[in-house]
Parts: C-alpha cells; sequence; structure tokens
C-alpha cells in the first residue's frame, strides 16, 4: 500500500451526490474520478460545455455512476443559480460541494490591469462565495446537512508576489471557509479547505510555469520530501474530507505539500546547502574529532 493507492474503504461515498467546480479538468477531475470510485454521483461544472462532455462520458466509462456536465461561470449569480437548480432537478438533494475552480498567470503586480486583477479575484473569490451561498441556503431551507469542501493554497497564509490577486483571493476563501464553519455548524453544515503545494495539471503549470520557466524551476527542488505531489494522494484526503468519516474536521485548512512552505519559512533550513565536510570542519573547529 502506497500514496499512489485509493485509501478509502469500497462505498465510502455511496449515495452522495457531489458538485464540483471545474471539475472537468486537472484536480477537479481527478479528486472527482476517486468519489466515483468511493460510490458517488457528481455534477462537474465549468465554462466549456465540450470539455465537460467529454470528461463526463470518461469518467463514467471508467468508473460508473453518474456524472452530469453542467456548463457554468461562477462569476455569474444567474448561471450559478441556474446550475444549482440543475443539481436539484438532477439528484434531488447534493450532499457536498467542492469549491475548485479558479484562475491564476504569474505578473509583477504592477503589470496587471484592473480588469487582469479582478478577472482572478472574481473567478476565485467572488465565484466560491456565489456558489457557497447559493448551496448553504438551499441546505438551510430544506434542513439538509451539507459539506463544503474549498481548495486553497499555502499562500492563502504566507502571500506570495507575483500571484498577488490570486493569493489575496485564497486568503478570502480561506477565511470564508473558517467563518462559516463557525456560523453554519448549527445548521449541520461543515467547511473545510485543502492547502495543496505543487501538483502538475495543464492548467496551472502552463500559467505559473510559462514556456521556458518550466525547465528553469523545477518545483519539486523546493519540497523537502523531494517530489511533486500525485493527484491520488490529494484525491485521498479530499474523499476523507467530503466523506462522513470526518464528521468532527471543521473549519479546518488541511496543508498537503511535502513540507514545501515550511521549508521557505524556516530561519535556518537553507543550512542544508552546507555540505558534510564543511559540518565536519566546524565540528572539528570547536575541539571534536570526526
Ligand atoms: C497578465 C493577463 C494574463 C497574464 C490574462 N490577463 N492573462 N494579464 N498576465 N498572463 C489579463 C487580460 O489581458 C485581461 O485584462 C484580463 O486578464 C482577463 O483576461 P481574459 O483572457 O479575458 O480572461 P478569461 O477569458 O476570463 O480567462 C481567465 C484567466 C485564464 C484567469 C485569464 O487564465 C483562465 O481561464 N484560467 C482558468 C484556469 C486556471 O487559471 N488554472 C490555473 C489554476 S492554478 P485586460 O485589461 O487586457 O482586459 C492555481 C495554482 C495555485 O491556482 C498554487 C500553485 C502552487
Ligand atoms: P485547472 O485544471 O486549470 O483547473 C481550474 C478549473 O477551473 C478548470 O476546470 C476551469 O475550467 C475552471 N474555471 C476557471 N474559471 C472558471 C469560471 N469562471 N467558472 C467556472 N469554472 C472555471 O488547474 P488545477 O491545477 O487543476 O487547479 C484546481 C484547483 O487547485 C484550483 O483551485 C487551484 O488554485 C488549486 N491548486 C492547484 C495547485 C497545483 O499545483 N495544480 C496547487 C495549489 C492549489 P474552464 O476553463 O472550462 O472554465
Amino acid at each position: 500500500m502506497n500514496y499512489t493507492e485509493g485509501m478509502l474503504r469500497e462505498g465510502s461515498l455511496k449515495g452522495k451526490n457531489i458538485l464540483i467546480t471545474g471539475g472537468g479538468t486537472g484536480l477537479g477531475r481527478a479528486m472527482g474520478e476517486y468519489f466515483l470510485v468511493l460510490g458517488a454521483n457528481l455534477v462537474i461544472t465549468s465554462r466549456k460545455l465540450d470539455v465537460l462532455e467529454e470528461t463526463a462520458k470518461e469518467m463514467m466509462t471508467k468508473f460508473g455512476g453518474k456524472v452530469i456536465p453542467v456548463v457554468c461561470d461562477v462569476r455569474e449569480i444567474d448561471q450559478v443559480e441556474a446550475m444549482w437548480g440543475q443539481c436539484i432537478a438532477e439528484f434531488g438533494q447534493i450532499h457536498g460541494v467542492l469549491n475548485n475552480a479558479a484562475g491564476n498567470f504569474i505578473s509583477p503586480t504592477e503589470r496587471l490591469s484592473a480588469n487582469a486583477f479582478n478577472t482572478v479575484l472574481d473567478i476565485v473569490l467572488k465565484g466560491t462565495s456565489q456558489v457557497t451561498l447559493t448551496a448553504g441556503k438551499h441546505w438551510i431551507a430544506a434542513k439538509q446537512p451539507g459539506v463544503f469542501l474549498n481548495i486553497v493554497t499555502t499562500y492563502a497564509w504566507t502571500g506570495s508576489g507575483y500571484v498577488v490577486p490570486s493569493a489575496a483571493a485564497k486568503a478570502g476563501v480561506l477565511a470564508l471557509t473558517r467563518s462559516l464553519a463557525v456560523e453554519w455548524a448549527k445548521y449541520g453544515i461543515r467547511s473545510n479547505a485543502i492547502a495543496p503545494g505543487p501538483f502538475p495539471t495543464e492548467g496551472a503549470w502552463s500559467r505559473l510555469l510559462p514556456g521556458d520557466l518550466v525547465k528553469k524551476f523545477d518545483p519539486a527542488k523546493k519540497v523537502p520530501v523531494g517530489r511533486v505531489g500525485v493527484h491520488q494522494e490529494l484525491a485521498n484526503l479530499a474523499a476523507y474530507l467530503i466523506s462522513d468519516f470526518s464528521a468532527y474536521v471543521n473549519g479546518d485548512v488541511i496543508t498537503i505539500d511535502g513540507g514545501e512552505w515550511l521549508k521557505g519559512a524556516g530561519e535556518f533550513n537553507n543550512l542544508e546547502m552546507i555540505p558534510q565536510e564543511m559540518w565536519d570542519m566546524m565540528e572539528a573547529s570547536r575541539g571534536k574529532k570526526p
């Protein structure tokens, strides 16, 4: 058994209907596939119907279950409410929402137009809050429990240059997660977040490591465990947090980054660059034999 394998027992999500924003590609798709393996049905949404339809078809062929593709730009409240209506019409009840849709790119902040900044804020923060509000209001009115799982990243709390709109928006999503975990717990609604480190996807790599950057910056080098993430290990964590096994986990953000952000934070962590011979010399100069 290892991290490339599914972790939860068969049927762990049986009877659960789960909405995944941005579910047609990348990590949203990977998490959705594992939810299907565990017995869930899905609604996957994004702006591109052709991508969603193709993904839904492939997912059902490979993993079984029901996958409904619905076009929805999370920035548009009318589209969000219509999409939620379709979820309820199709399944009667949605048990969990995975807020995964995002937009991002690298740029010096002073080069960004107002529209560029707002585009990322709107997809990530406004989009997540609109989906959350729509689902939450429905669950409360229908007296149904529910669970939110929001995908942020570690710079939600450290901040990061060159992705400033994304950092500001993800920080907002984290605040939303923690706030509603308390406010809506009385309705049986839990809210948690996952903060992934680098997990290669076409969407993220093409925008964060465009052109030659991918050759110059190997993200694995920044990670203490020496590698990037594997989609299945993120899917394992997501499945646990969206399932009833995590019933007592509420308002938390779980980091899955191989220790990456802490490596950047610890004052002396860069001393790993010192070779063993130099440590030997330093010991010798203190009078200790190597
Ligand atoms: C500067 C840019 C830009 C760039 C777009 N803009 N790309 N500015 N650098 N690379 C500007 C445009 O010029 C425009 O401003 C404004 O942003 C809106 O651009 P559009 O192309 O019209 O927007 P839209 O079609 O809505 O596309 C949104 C997008 C795009 C965010 C720009 O990249 C997208 O669709 N992304 C979705 C998927 C995605 O980003 N996945 C990666 C998530 S990875 P003007 O002023 O010219 O009108 C992630 C990882 C985090 O979040 C952590 C990693 C460890
Ligand atoms: P991705 O494949 O580009 O996923 C982003 C998804 O969001 C796409 O399916 C995209 O579909 C959808 N989307 C974008 N704008 C939208 C909008 N306005 N309305 C609805 N859907 C929209 O990239 P990914 O790497 O899998 O990222 C998934 C999540 O993980 C994001 O929240 C990201 O911030 C987070 N994350 C990723 C990493 C990583 O290393 N990959 C690390 C930390 C966090 P359309 O273009 O069809 O709309």
